[in-house]
């Protein structure tokens, strides 16, 4: 069968709604009132004080789908978005929770059920990494996470990783513990039978990647260093839905899945340019513009407009980088990107409410932004090619270029 991301989505919240979870819609994108976030960047986000203990969860078990923004930090560069096939800047993270109520046992089995007998994913392609220990933390390995696994995948399957890799921390400081990542290998039958698998998890190769991890959130690191147990024991989850979908879809992309294709075909049409799939940077562009498209789209539905700082400087940030792309590699000099936010609705709006109910809203406010960005670039382009001539291509002036760049 083929999977619509959609019904990928739909299949984890019904799974784990059998599994007697509560099932709640994603907490905003756009953080209102937490001093050290701006972003929803992890699914755990909105649960952080129920893991200290600051406050009680509404249900034992929870699942959902969680809209995620990282446009910063050592992986997710905002400048890198694009230019490779599974970077972004908002992405859906599926999640299951457990508040002191099931653990490592259950949250291991339900992961394994859920991919190999419900998504039906080749058992022969799927490697899982376990917590080894760390001096500094004083913690040894993971031992419980490799029995549990070790009743559905064979050893040589199960590999030993450290706290870079293996102990998940929301911060310098805050909840965290162990995790169990599950990676999915997508190489060609050729390649595996030249490479063993196991060989390349955690190795930043693009066709091994890791598709889920299961966190065992059971200690609170404090300013100090120090690890403390917390009282309670609790299950986070996070598996990336577009990585999921390029799986079960069997593409090579992230940006070949149901919703990216539809919305760059559509930018096919009106920029009148056509996407291979290469790297070429115009192809680079169509998936700048369609990465940024929804991120942007999602933060303004989420009650955050594009402005001058904060936030808001972030967004406009991010959808000057779309309307730039366009501009010059797909030759987009009017506003014509706010057109795709009609496609993005229709693969996504049933899921999310938010985004039909501010449709107009977030076409308006993108329209305006191309419109006087691309009057900018235009102006700016202008005096660059000016001074260029001036300097005879030889030197331009720093204060110049610093100018150009901060307005
Ligand atoms: N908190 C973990 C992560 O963000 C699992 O959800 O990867």
């Amino acid at each position: 069968m083929t999977w619509s991301t959609n019904q990928i989505r739909q299949t984890f919240l019904d799974f784990f709604s059998s599994k007697e979870h509560v099932i709640e819609p994603s907490a905003p994108i756009v953080i209102k009132d937490d001093p050290t976030l701006m972003f929803t960047n992890a699914g755990m986000n909105q649960f952080k004080s129920i893991f200290v203990g600051s406050s009680a969860s509404s249900a034992p078990r929870i699942a959902n789908s969680q809209k995620c923004l990282r446009v910063s930090g050592k992986h997710n560069d905002l400048d890198e978005v694009g230019r490779d096939h599974y970077h972004h800047t908002m992405f859906e993270m599926l999640g299951n929770w457990s508040f002191d109520d099931y653990f490592k046992s259950e949250a291991i089995a339900w992961a394994w059920e859920l991919l190999t007998e419900v998504y039906k994913l080749d058992k022969d392609r799927l490697y899982v990494s376990v917590f080894s220990g760390d001096e500094d933390l004083n913690l040894t390995d993971d031992h419980d996470a490799r029995q549990h696994w070790s009743e559905f995948v064979s050893q040589d399957r199960i590999l030993g990783f450290g706290r870079k890799e293996n102990f998940w921390e929301m911060g310098d400081t805050g909840p965290c513990g162990p995790c169990s990542e599950i990676h999915y290998d997508m190489r060609t039958q050729l390649d595996r039978d030249e490479i063993d698998g196991s060989t390349l998890v955690n190795k930043d190769h693009p066709e091994v990647i890791e598709i889920w991890n299961l966190v065992f959130m059971q200690y609170e690191l404090k300013k100090s260093g120090d690890l403390v147990k917390l009282d309670k024991k609790y299950i986070d989850t996070g598996m990336g839905l577009e990585r999921l979908s390029r799986v079960l879809q069997g593409v090579d992309s992230n940006y070949d899945i149901d919703l990216f294709r539809a919305i760059i075909s559509n930018l096919e049409n009106i920029s009148n340019q056509k996407y291979s799939g290469s790297d070429s940077m115009q192809d680079v562009a169509f998936r700048v513009i369609a990465d940024h498209l929804r991120a942007v789209s999602f933060c303004i539905a989420d009650g955050q407009l594009p402005a001058s700082n904060g936030a808001g400087y972030v967004i406009r940030r991010v959808l000057r980088r779309a309307i730039r792309f366009g501009y010059s590699y797909l030759y987009i000099t009017q506003p014509s990107i706010y057109k795709l936010v009609e496609t993005l609705c229709a693969q996504m709006g049933y899921s999310f409410n938010e985004l039909e109910a501010n449709k107009s809203l977030i076409e308006k406010v993108i329209e305006e932004e191309e419109k006087s960005f691309q009057a900018t670039l235009e102006k700016g382009l202008n005096r660059l090619d000016q001074q260029m001539d001036e300097a005879n291509n030889k030197i331009i002036a720093g204060d110049f270029a610093f100018e150009l760049y901060d307005t």
